[in-house]
């Protein structure tokens, strides 16, 4: 069958890039050190499965067809290039997994950050690889999501590997995308629950608002633990350790009203036409929620906490659900 013979060559092109980083004197000084010095340890770059791409870019896609591997299926993965070159030169690779932790894509970290190109590489979409239903770490942290019924979403690779070495193991990333709804769905099958932990800077707000939309349309539990300006889970994780984290999540978890109402106010003042904007925009999102008792719920607490009467509230909120429909 295609698809397996298309894994056959991922597979070799993950044992390939490992071997560069365990093995190759570039991969042990340039790419491990890289790694370690970021405060990665052997253990997590394992359970990870992290490699390392040569600079050269003839070696990957020369070995494969010395071993027969067809070209097509060397580019259609996006391991070679139309011109018969290696796609990730001199990169630490990421594989990205399938649930049953076969490696369907690969991303690649540029090791140094003043270059002009990309911070990563993403592989294409093939017929193996469908990134929008594709999450990072999903295949390590399902267990743990389903024993703490919830489960962390951040933004990158090494937030997720960072939270696992501290001990947060139910936690996954998308792969170098917005979120998609099929993504939820696939966290759904574990937990009704996910807690937000995006990018504290202008796109992981905006990436936040989008995902809290998106979250509820799928009728599920959203709450945010917004992190100090300019961080992100890697660097906070790894200088607060586990119990710190822990002690930070129980007390800056909020839900979504309250994300909104705290992001809000920030930049914009307690005016009425401000407030009512603010309102608006937060019935906009209690009207993606199917279930009208949890509908119910949110407007009782917007209600509580802007001070307003729910029956008016719940006027506006007609108008919104008639618009959707
Ligand atoms: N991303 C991407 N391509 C880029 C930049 C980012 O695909 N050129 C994706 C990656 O999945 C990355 C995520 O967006 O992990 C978040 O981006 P960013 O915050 O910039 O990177 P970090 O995950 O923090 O990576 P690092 O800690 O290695 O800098
Ligand atoms: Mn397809
Ligand atoms: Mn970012
Ligand atoms: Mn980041
Ligand atoms: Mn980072």
């Amino acid at each position: 069958q295609r698809k397996d013979a298309l894994q056959i060559v991922n597979d070799f092109a993950q044992e390939h890039y490992k071997h560069n980083l365990w093995n190759t004197d570039a991969g042990k000084s340039i790419a491990l050190g890289y790694l370690k010095e970021r405060g990665f340890i052997e253990k997590t770059i394992k359970a990870f499965d992290l490699g390392y791409a040569h600079r050269d870019r003839k070696e990957l896609t020369n070995q494969a067809l010395q071993k027969s591997y067809k070209k097509e299926y060397l580019q259609e993965l996006g391991l070679t290039t139309r011109n018969d070159q290696d796609f990730f030169s001199n990169r630490i690779i990421f594989p990205i997994h399938s649930l049953s932790g076969k490696p369907i894509a690969f991303a690649g970290r540029i090791l140094h950050t003043q270059s002009k190109a990309p911070k990563y590489l993403n592989s294409p979409e093939s017929e193996i690889y469908h990134k929008r239903k594709v999450l990072f770490g999903l295949d390590l942290a399902r267990k743990s999501i389903r024993d703490e019924n919830k489960c962390y979403l951040v933004e990158g690779y090494t937030d997720v590997m960072m939270m696992h070495q501290n001990g947060v193991e139910n936690v996954v990333a998308t792969s170098g995308t917005a979120l998609t709804s099929d993504q939820i769905r696939l966290i759904k099958r574990y937990t009704d629950t996910i807690h937000l932990i995006f990018d504290s800077d202008a796109a992981g707000t905006k990436a936040t608002l989008k995902a809290i939309d998106l979250i509820l349309a799928e009728a599920m539990n959203v709450k945010i633990l917004p992190l100090p300006e300019g961080q992100d889970p890697d660097g906070f994780i790894m200088a607060k350790g586990h119990s710190g984290f822990q002690k930070y999540a129980e007390d800056q978890l909020l839900d979504f009203l309250s994300f909104k109402i705290q992001f809000h106010d920030k930049d914009q003042g307690e005016d009425p036409v401000s407030q009512s904007e603010l309102i608006r925009n937060i019935l906009s999102s209690i009207a993606l929620i199917d279930d009208g008792i949890t509908r119910h719920l949110y407007i009782r607490e917007t209600a509580q906490v802007m001070g307003l009467p729910e029956q008016t509230l719940v006027d506006e909120l007609t108008i919104h659900l008639e618009k959707r429909s």
